[in-house]
């Protein structure tokens, strides 16, 4: 999960990391009253920064510097609802004017390729890394049980080239980003410009961090964090019965357990889609995992169907742990508990039961004579029938 800017730099306030006085405006108002508390504070210029999470805001004129309130109400009115790289700018930081004398860039990172965490330091800031020349660039790998110490810190900082008079300045904020980098369980601590001012402080005036998700039970606060307005409603919704469901643009509706399966399902229906009209395709990607209760299945299928996009319905199953029999039951559970809720299924389900107890399974559902269910036995044909209900149904 990516932080805006105005969120990374809370974080890093709480951590001591310095950064500019600034707050969120949702308003051009409320932009005009922040810059008039700053300005009366003894700020000599504000910044009005577009909050979106993708970078190069400066270029793409989503950070203006304002002299006056007004003015500040103006740029922001100008930023507020403007589109940088697909993303709509639905708010923007108000903060404190710098004085820059030089911008550095400092990272720390998750380096997969090499298995260890990696921190990269460069005078040359405030450009896009990827346009440093790669001789300008102190890559330098961080031991995950040493960590970083007030020593790496500055190890860091002079590998970087910055100046002697930024290096214990810089040094220290490396420090203590290394402890938001693992106290928070982030991916990526990203500080594009670092600066010096003009009064020889260093203070981190842009931050990009992302948060592993996979941390998030030991994590409470990722959840605020969040940005539910961005998020696919349905997504959302899916994240609430804890389903593992993401949306796609086709209308073959898909559920499989196991996420193995149910990507290669993504691909069989794809192909046999390019059959009929329309070109039929995946609507969704859901992964209902080993255990297929009535309750995970009526919530998977109350998901789908709640995507108008989808004309038909494919579950494919594969029996392990969880038997075909327990599958079928549960697909039976559902409709009557969608049905008991006054939602009906009204769109065909084409079903697919392989692997352990998949007679059973089958015959559970032939006896249960659900309308609109059909079964078939292979997972290639089941998928270009789904793909043929759906080209019918479109
Ligand atoms: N508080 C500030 N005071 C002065 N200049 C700023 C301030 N914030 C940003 N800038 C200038 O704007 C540039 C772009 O801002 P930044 O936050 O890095 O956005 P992005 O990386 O998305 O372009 C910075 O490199 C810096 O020169
Ligand atoms: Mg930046």
């Amino acid at each position: 999960m990516d932080l805006f800017e105005h969120q990374a730099k809370e974080l890093f306030a709480e951590y001591g990391v310095p950064v500019p006085t600034g707050k969120v405006a949702n308003t051009p108002a409320e932009a005009k009253a922040i810059a008039t508390e700053l300005f009366a504070a003894g700020s000599k210029k504000v910044v009005i920064k577009a909050q979106v999470k993708t970078g190069g805001r400066g270029k793409a004129g989503g950070v203006k510097l304002a002299d006056t309130p007004d003015e500040a109400e103006a740029l922001a009115t100008q930023i507020l609802g403007m589109d940088i790289k697909g993303h709509t700018v639905h708010k923007v930081l108000v903060e404190e004017g710098s004085a820059i004398a030089q911008e550095f860039y400092f990272s720390f990172l998750l380096d997969r390729a090499n298995r260890t965490y990696l921190s990269i330091c460069t005078v040359e800031g405030g450009v896009e890394i990827e346009d440093v020349p790669h001789d300008k660039l102190a890559l330098i790998a961080i031991d995950a049980l040493e960590g970083v110490d007030a020593a790496k810190a500055r190890e860091i900082a002079v590998a970087g080239r910055l100046p002697e008079v930024a290096v214990d300045g810089a040094a220290d904020i490396i420090a203590k980003l290394w402890t938001v980098f693992t106290k928070e369980d982030a991916t990526l601590v990203e500080v594009n410009p670092l600066i010096l001012t003009a009064d020889d402080q260093v203070r981190a005036l842009d931050g990009k961090v992302s948060l592993d998700e996979n941390a998030s039970f030991r994590q409470p606060r990722q959840a605020e964090l969040e940005d539910k307005a961005a998020a696919d409603p349905l997504e959302a919704k899916a994240k609430e019965k804890d389903l593992n469901y993401v949306k796609l643009d086709g209308n073959v509706g898909i559920i499989g357990n196991g996420a193995g399966l149910v990507m290669s399902t993504l691909d069989v229906v794809a192909y046999a889609g390019e059959e009929f009209p329309g070109s039929p395709k995946p609507a969704n990607f859901l992964d209902i995992g080993g255990g297929a209760s009535a309750e995970v299945m009526a919530a998977g299928l109350e998901i789908i169907l709640s995507d108008p996009s989808v004309k038909s319905i494919f579950v494919n199953v594969f029996g392990g742990i969880t038997a075909c029999d327990a599958v079928a039951n549960g697909i039976v559970a559902a409709y009557e508990l969608l049905g008991s809720r006054g939602e009906t299924v009204d769109r065909p389900l084409v079903v697919r039961l392989d692997g352990n107890n998949a007679e059973l399974g089958r015959q559970i559902l032939n006896d249960a004579a659900l309308a609109g269910v059909e079964q078939v036995e292979t997972m290639d044909d089941a998928a270009r029938r789904a793909a043929e209900l759906a080209a019918v149904g479109a």
